[in-house]
């Protein structure tokens, strides 16, 4: 099979397609990378593989990194930091989360914790100001609180962090993250997660604020290399939060019952094989599909290898996927997903 090679986008034949995220200033790579898997949650990822995941993106010309505080307890934010400051030059831009270190009530969410959420993350990352810091998913009234968002105004003015934004469970989280003022939403967005394309990006375009797009493989899914016989780590989620023991369910397999992603998953892979670009994997496929979504500004697919890493950035080299694809994929969201997930996210 044609591996699908990296396309120059800059004058220099070098470097991955930017977008700008309009409210903040920068610029991200249009497939970035999320490090959870950096962490823990996702079984074992030693230090060594973790540094070769990262250079590999950056070979590719991945600069966004998404990361959080609670992501290995600090671990995904201390190997992001030592790699960016091994890389000075290399154009990163680094996104971190705070919130979930702590019981989720809005009583948490005071003005003195979140300085010392920060303290702790410029301290892991090695850094005195964070280029983007969001909410991680906090409850919905500390999203709908003025003084939520007055800390992080402050928070910039004390040049403790440059941007501020935040992740979000559902649509409704996402609107009222901007009505706050956030400069950036991350959701989840991907062939088996369609709401956000309703009301969340078209806000978002109007308003500019940038839409980083997270679990855009439903949890690898859609890689299409799973079975219904695959079994995961017992500290992997997929395995401990199958059904939303640990956090919200959504965040695993993008809350579809694994047996019916399974056959959905096949589905998308032979749909990719008869009318997909040629050469692309179905894990290239669904990046693509994310970042052809008018509003998106980054997609920040996890990889638990330099191989994964790789791959994923590569599929920014895709040409643009058909309208009878897209139409294919409308259709086996409207017919086998959409009971599932449409109504809680
Ligand atoms: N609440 C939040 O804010 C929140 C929640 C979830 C995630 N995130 C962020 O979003 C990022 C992405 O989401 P995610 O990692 O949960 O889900 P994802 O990107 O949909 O799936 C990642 C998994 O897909 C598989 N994969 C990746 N690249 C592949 C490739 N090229 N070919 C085949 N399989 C591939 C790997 O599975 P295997 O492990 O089986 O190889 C990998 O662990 C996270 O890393 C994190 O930074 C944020």
């Amino acid at each position: 099979m044609r591996q699908i090679e990296r396309r120059p986008f800059d004058e220099d034949g070098n470097g991955m397609e930017q977008r700008h995220i309009a409210s903040t200033g920068r610029s991200a790579s249009v497939i970035g990378i999320g490090t959870w898997q950096l962490g823990a949650d996702w079984g074992e990822v030693s230090e060594d593989q973790a540094g070769q995941v990262l250079s590999a993106a950056l070979a590719e010309g991945v600069t966004f990194i998404d990361t959080a505080d609670v992501y290995g307890d600090g671990r995904s934010e201390r190997l992001v930091g030592a790699f960016a400051a091994a890389h000075p030059d290399s154009g990163l831009v680094i996104a971190t989360k705070m919130g979930r270190r702590v019981p989720q009530v809005r009583e948490n969410y005071t003005a003195e914790a979140m300085r010392q959420w920060n303290d702790r993350s410029r301290r892991m990352l090695g850094v005195d100001t964070l280029d983007l810091v969001q909410l991680h998913c906090p409850p919905t009234d500390v999203l709908g609180d003025p003084l939520t968002w007055q800390t992080l105004r402050d928070m910039v003015d004390e040049a403790r962090i440059r941007a501020f934004g935040a992740s979000v469970e559902t649509c409704e989280q996402a609107l009222l993250a901007m009505d706050g003022g956030a400069s950036s939403i991350q959701i989840i967005l991907n062939v088996m997660r369609r709401k956000p394309l309703e009301e969340v990006l078209p806000a978002a375009r109007e308003r500019g604020v940038g839409i980083i797009v997270r679990v855009p493989l439903a949890s690898g899914l859609l890689s299409g290399r799973y079975s219904k016989d695959t079994t995961f780590a017992a500290d992997d989620h997929r395995t401990y939060n199958r059904h939303g023991e640990a956090f919200d369910v959504g965040e695993t397999f993008s809350g579809v019952p694994f047996e019916v992603g399974i056959e959905v998953a096949q589905e998308f892979s032979r749909l990719c094989a008869e009318l997909g670009p040629e050469g692309a994997t179905p894990a290239q496929v669904a990046l693509k599909w994310v970042t052809q979504q008018p509003g998106v500004t980054t997609v920040i697919p996890g990889a638990r290898n330099a191989d994964q890493a790789r791959a994923n950035a590569r599929s920014a080299a895709l040409p643009d996927l058909s309208e009878e694809f897209l139409s294919a994929l409308e259709e086996l969201y409207d017919q086998r997903i959409r009971a599932h997930v449409h109504h809680r996210w």
